[in-house]
Parts: structure tokens; C-alpha cells; sequence
């Protein structure tokens, strides 16, 4: 029976989903969602924390400013209410409603960015944001998620190895792109302790990661406008991109049988499918990583309203195909 005395104790990491009876395809989803941040990113806040505490960067009196689309500001407002520290959370209008009032909950400070940079940019936007502050008061500590070695380190060291362990025989493994803090821990890991598994991209159509054309993106945590810091191509062996109604879609089919999971989820499930279809590769060992659950999306992902005001009515023949799954 885990007892646990503060909220970072706890975190799921050895739960899979079997999706073969849904997909028609052998792959397992590593679900990261089960703790008390609700998604992948409380390793990166812990690993990040810890190390700035570690080196005396982050002292009593701190206030912690990070740049966040959501789910690393509410890991870290769980973590800031947890060791007694003041946060200030600096996303903009595409952060959903709810993760803003997570934040706000936890007792942190959100500052909503509604206007791009010289570039049209909002992520730069954000992060001039958060320079200006740190520039303005000496108390303020930015952890820079884009930038900061402890982000991938912590997937090194803990996401990767627990798949390793799991799935001694892993042939392939599927992860999503942000800050690619996931995606380079995992890739670094696999490469020097298990070579012959190939570790493949997920990003979103419009994201700029792996050099594609920027463009119109509207679910969190995946794809970015500017290329990470952190991201090291030669550990990757392919990437494969997904369009936004395809992650709809998807989203909706794993709903239909119950799996409520986030945007982000949908993304490399179906990045997934269509790598291992092309590569026909039926008899391999899959795993993806799914980043967080579905009730942080009811207002977009799961809204009728938001999807056809956004991609158009042809997406909502997403629920005509999760309730052809669920009759099937
Ligand atoms: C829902 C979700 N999916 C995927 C990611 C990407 O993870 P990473 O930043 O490690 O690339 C994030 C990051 O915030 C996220 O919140």
C-alpha cells in the first residue's frame, strides 16, 4: 500500500494499454497520466526543482517563472505548493481553461499571453515575457524547460529504463515532440544500453521540430514554433508527423472504448498505426508513450462546438467512426 506525505511521491509508471483489440495493430501505451500533476511532465518539475535547489539557484523567497502550454505549469504548481515556493505560470490563449484553473487552484500566478511577437510568434512572445520578468526582481528563477539538460535526464533515467524492463524484446518506440525532453531521454537511453530498438518522432503537422512549415496548431503540449534547444536529431531514428483531425479522430476512437486520453495522446497513437502500417510491421514490439488524460480537453478536444468551429464539420464524422468502433 503506497502512503505518500507529499504529492511527488506518487506516480504510476508501469501501467500499459494492450491497444491491439482496438487497433488491429500490436502496441502498448505507456500511460504517464496516473499522479497527482495528472501527466508526464511532474518528472521533468521534479528532476528540474531538484537540481536547481541542488545548486543554490532556487533558495527560501524564490519565485519560480516558467514558460508552459500547461501541463509542466501545473506539475510545478503542485511542486511550488508542495516545497513552499511562489509560482508564476506564463502561457497564452491556447492553454485550456481548465489547466489554467488547475494552476490558479494550486495557488499559482497565470499570465495569459494574447499577443504574438515581431515574428507572430506567441511561444517568443512568452518567452520575452519571462525574461523581461527574471530582469525586472533578482527573486525570480526561470527553470527554462526548453534548455535545461535535467528534462531529457529524468526520462534517462526513469521513463526509459522502466520500458526496458517491461519489454526486454521492444522493437520500436513511438514518442511525442514538445520541449522533446521525452523523446531525447528515451532516445539516448535505447541507443547506448539497447541499440537495435528504433526510437521514432511524433509531432504534430505545423510544428517546427524536425524542420517542417509552421502552421495553425490548437492542441497543447505537442509540436513547437520554435526548434528545442534540447533536440538531437542522431538519436532519432524517423519522425513521423500527424494532422490535427487525424489526432481528433483518434482521440474520439480510444473514447469510444472507454480510454479517455489527452490530445497530445492521440497524436502518437495515430503517428503510430501509420508508421508501423507503412513500414508493415505487423510482428514487431510497440510501445507508445501517452503524455496525460482526456478531462483536461472536455472544453476542446471532446467539444462538439470547439472541433467544428475549428477544423470544420468533416471532423465530426470522428463520432460516426467511434460509434461504428463501438457497434463493431
Ligand atoms: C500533453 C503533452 N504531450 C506531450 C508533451 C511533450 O513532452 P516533451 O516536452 O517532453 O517533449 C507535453 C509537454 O508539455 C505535454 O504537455
Amino acid at each position: 500500500m503506497p502512503v505518500i506525505s507529499v504529492p511527488e511521491e506518487f506516480n504510476e509508471e508501469e501501467l500499459y494499454v494492450d491497444l491491439q483489440p482496438l487497433l488491429g495493430h500490436s502496441l502498448f501505451l505507456k500511460c504517464e497520466g496516473f499522479n497527482f500533476a495528472g501527466s508526464v511532465k511532474l518528472k521533468a518539475a521534479v528532476a528540474m526543482v531538484e537540481a536547481a535547489e541542488a545548486e543554490g539557484v532556487l533558495i527560501p523567497g524564490s519565485i519560480l517563472v516558467e514558460s508552459s502550454s500547461g501541463n509542466l505549469g501545473v506539475a510545478l504548481s503542485m511542486l511550488t505548493a508542495s516545497k513552499g515556493y511562489q509560482f508564476v505560470c506564463v502561457t497564452d490563449s491556447r492553454c485550456n481553461l481548465s489547466t489554467r484553473r488547475l494552476m490558479e487552484a494550486l495557488g499559482s500566478e497565470v499570465h495569459v499571453i494574447t499577443e504574438p511577437d515581431a515574428d507572430g510568434d506567441l511561444l517568443g512572445a512568452r518567452i520575452e515575457y519571462v525574461r523581461a520578468l527574471c530582469a525586472s526582481d533578482s527573486r525570480y528563477v526561470w527553470l527554462n524547460q526548453y534548455a535545461n539538460s535535467n528534462n531529457w535526464k529524468v526520462h534517462y533515467h526513469t521513463t526509459a529504463p522502466s520500458i526496458a524492463r517491461q519489454f526486454p524484446d521492444l522493437d520500436v518506440l513511438f514518442v511525442g515532440t514538445g520541449t522533446t525532453g521525452t523523446l531525447m531521454g528515451c532516445a539516448r537511453y535505447f541507443r547506448q544500453w539497447r541499440p537495435r530498438v528504433h526510437t521514432i518522432a511524433v509531432d504534430s503537422v505545423g510544428s517546427v521540430i524536425f524542420g517542417g512549415l509552421p502552421g495553425r496548431r490548437m492542441i497543447p503540449g505537442l509540436g513547437t514554433s520554435v526548434r528545442p534547444p534540447l533536440l538531437n536529431e542522431s538519436y532519432v531514428d524517423d519522425v513521423t508527423w500527424v494532422e490535427e483531425p487525424d489526432t481528433i479522430r483518434m482521440c474520439h476512437l480510444l473514447a469510444s472504448r472507454g480510454f479517455l486520453f489527452g490530445g497530445s495522446t492521440g497524436t502518437v497513437v495515430r503517428g503510430a498505426v501509420d508508421w508501423l502500417t507503412q513500414h508493415d510491421a505487423g510482428g514487431l514490439t510497440a510501445v507508445a508513450i501517452a503524455p496525460d488524460l482526456g478531462e483536461r480537453y472536455l472544453d476542446t478536444v471532446y467539444q462538439t462546438n470547439w472541433l467544428r468551429d475549428i477544423y470544420g464539420e468533416d471532423v465530426l464524422s470522428a463520432y460516426a467512426m467511434a460509434d461504428s468502433a463501438r457497434s463493431g
